[in-house]
């Protein structure tokens, strides 16, 4: 089965090849073709999106293939339904692929050994984002030609991110140089062996500053005492991007806490490329369904 679980193990080669056949998706004057005419690709978002759902439906649409959304709030998971019996429910009705979003880490390995249809993973606890890393080097490619040889500063909230992951197995394959820098209660201690923990002002000097959304909704309590504190240790300020080089880019895989991690004036920047990045989304995710039906 062709599931499309992370980006640890996957070579260079491989990631080249689908950004190539994103490249070849933005460019297509086609904005839909019939090319899986008949073909049923399920969205099983067991935790919210605005970016990863939308822009996957509008790949699924824009491939000709039927598109069945499932959101785990409107569904039988709230009498108590477990997550493999909903995903073998619709597996059992014939859906084709299944694009998968889930909150607890490890079930999504555990489906990938037991459904026969190619998952996608659309978000995996703090696991992987494999499709948000994807558009992610796609925008760097885009922008400065190549990867090998790129630094990359991942700053902020590394302990609970997924994208960091990604962008971590990714980029360190593809041959860029990988730093993060975070607080000592967001730092993700088992990474510390493939990827330096430095100081801002030293983050700052890297060729893509990629801040990441402090994720409320994952922390216990007391990590941050308050908004104002966090954004004037660790928010890319207007101050802080003045000082990064002239050729460097902002990142940030969105949503954003404006004025938090990164401020409100630096969102539509000249250097921001958030929204760019999420354009790069459709593409991406055509070529990854394209690879999951062919
Ligand atoms: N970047 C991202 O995954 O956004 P959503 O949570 O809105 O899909």
């Amino acid at each position: 089965t062709k599931h499309f679980l992370g980006l640890k193990g996957v070579s260079a080669d491989e990631i080249i090849s689908i950004l190539d056949r994103a490249a070849y998706w933005e460019q297509s004057p086609a904005k839909v073709t019939n090319q899986f005419n008949g073909k049923f690709v399920s969205n099983l978002f067991f935790e919210n999106s605005t970016r990863t759902r939308f822009s996957f439906e509008l790949a699924q649409k824009r491939l000709g293939a039927d598109v069945l959304n499932f959101s785990a709030a409107e569904s039988s998971v709230q009498k108590g339904e477990s997550i493999y019996d909903t995903v073998r429910t619709l597996e059992s009705m014939g859906i084709d692929a299944g694009v998968i979003r889930l909150k607890p880490n490890g079930v999504l390995q555990e489906l990938a050994e037991k459904i026969k249809i190619p998952l996608i993973n659309a978000g995996d606890g703090n696991n992987e984002h494999p499709t948000q890393a994807l558009l992610d080097f796609y925008t760097m490619r885009k922008q400065f030609g190549a990867i090998k040889g790129l630094t990359v500063s991942i700053v902020g909230d590394i302990l609970h991110s997924r994208v960091a992951r990604s962008n971590l197995w990714g980029l360190l394959a593809l041959g860029a140089k990988v730093q993060f820098c975070a607080p000592a209660s967001m730092q993700a201690p088992e990474l510390a062996e493939f990827a330096p923990y430095v100081s801002f002002d030293e983050a700052l000097k890297a060729d893509v500053i990629m801040m990441l959304r402090v994720q409320l909704e994952r922390h216990d309590t007391g990590l941050l005492r308050s908004a104002e504190e966090y954004r004037e240790q660790y928010g890319l300020t207007v101050e802080r991007a003045s000082r990064m080089a002239p050729h460097a880019i902002i990142m940030h895989p969105a949503p954003v806490n404006r004025n938090v991690e990164l401020d409100d004036e630096l969102v539509e920047h000249e250097k921001s490329k958030i929204f760019t990045q999420i354009a790069h989304g459709v593409p991406i995710r055509m070529a990854v369904i394209e690879r999951a039906l062919s």
